[in-house]
């Protein structure tokens, strides 16, 4: 059984997680959300990310001894996401792992945040390998390859905005408080998808790229706001929604022509959205060799079961001397496999 920690950003999460049969089961989890925190200023602040974390985190380790009633003799190693993220978010949570693994006397594995969200699909239908995972999330719009749990590779990623930033920039600017994906997603059900907009011309067939349609909703808003038309808030919602679920699934389409799979899975905060769920479902019906799995909604935004489904699938990683482990904010997954693999940690 792992015990699992995640900070990375504004949500503290532990959970305990194990192997059953070819999926991962989640015993118990206890997240800390903090977005009404944020939503006053628009964003996540991190000084008071890191605050919040301080403030908050004793109830989740009061979950864990609720549920293991005192006793930890199950708990096989501790994992920790150590970045990408905030620095100050992911060292509240890698000092709490620290003393927890030094008290029970337990490996810490070190675990990549984006390696947590492709895992997280192990928490709702096993995963088979090689496997294609989409992550959308307020942080990172990435296709990655995983040829087996020691390869991978990230084969296309957002060369500016990450889909999630472009959903909560768009909210903004239409009035909506933080975070505004889910906002959006629900105003886009109700409208038309009336407007435009022009495609991104990359040279690179697996790059995105958002920061177009971005300002194209963003200009869009000012003329309306100028010439005093109305600002169709369904429409426009439901027109940028088609078209970033278009760009990501025509990418992931073309990757899963040219990499051999047999699972895909669509993962990180965005996944969470109605018409990327329904149009990734319906993608099975071309590719019927491929298992597609959308994770549970609770496992889509940032959590701990997943960064302990990653640590299960991945136990070749070399556990560290508990004071070697530090956050890595902008820790790549090439420079993770590379390093934790070979226990080089710089
Ligand atoms: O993975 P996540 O919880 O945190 C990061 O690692 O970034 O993703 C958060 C992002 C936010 O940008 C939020 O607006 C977006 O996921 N999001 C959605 C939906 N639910 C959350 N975007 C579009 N539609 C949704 N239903
Ligand atoms: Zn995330």
């Amino acid at each position: 059984m792992i015990l699992a920690i995640e900070s990375s950003c504004d949500e503290f999460s532990i959970a305990l997680v194990q192997h059953s049969k070819d999926k991962v089961d989640c015993l118990m989890m206890k997240t800390i959300s903090q977005i009404n925190s944020h939503a006053t200023f628009g964003g996540v602040v991190p000084e008071l990310a890191s605050r919040e974390h301080v403030k908050l985190f004793t109830k989740t380790l009061e979950a864990i001894k609720d549920h293991l009633k005192h006793d930890y003799t199950q708990i096989d190693a501790i994992a920790v996401t150590i970045g990408p993220g905030l620095s100050g978010s992911l060292l509240i949570g890698i000092q709490v792992a620290k003393v927890v693994a030094t008290l029970l006397n337990k490996p810490l594995i070190p675990m990549h945040h984006i390696l947590g969200h492709l895992f997280s699909g192990s928490l709702t239908a096993p995963m088979e390998f090689p496997c294609l995972g989409l992550v959308v999330s307020g942080g990172h719009t990435e296709i990655i390859y995983c040829l087996n749990t020691a390869q991978y590779e990230i084969i296309g990623c957002t060369r500016d905005d990450a889909v999630g930033e472009v959903y909560d920039k768009i909210a903004k600017k239409l009035g909506l408080p933080y975070p505004g994906g889910p906002l959006i997603d629900t105003l886009a059900q109700k409208g038309n998808n009336v407007y435009t907009f022009t495609k991104p011309k990359l040279t690179d067939q697996f790059a995105f790229s958002f920061s177009g349609v971005k300002s194209a909703v963003i200009n869009l808003i000012n003329r309306k706001q100028q010439l005093g038309d109305e600002i169709d808030i369904e429409d426009i919602s439901c027109s940028f929604q088609a078209f970033v679920v278009d760009e990501l699934l025509i990418k992931l389409a073309k990757a899963l022509e040219m990499y051999p799979s047999k699972t895909v899975v669509l993962c990180g905060g965005v996944s969470a959205n109605s018409e990327l769920r329904k149009n990734f479902q319906n993608m099975q019906q071309k590719f019927t060799d491929r298992k597609f799995i959308v994770p549970d909604i609770k496992y889509c935004s940032d959590n701990a079961a997943m960064i302990g489904a990653a640590a299960l699938f991945n136990l070749m990683i070399k556990p560290l001397d508990h004071l070697k482990v530090d956050c890595r904010p902008n820790l790549t997954v090439e420079e993770y496999v590379t390093a934790y693999k070979n226990n080089e940690v710089k």
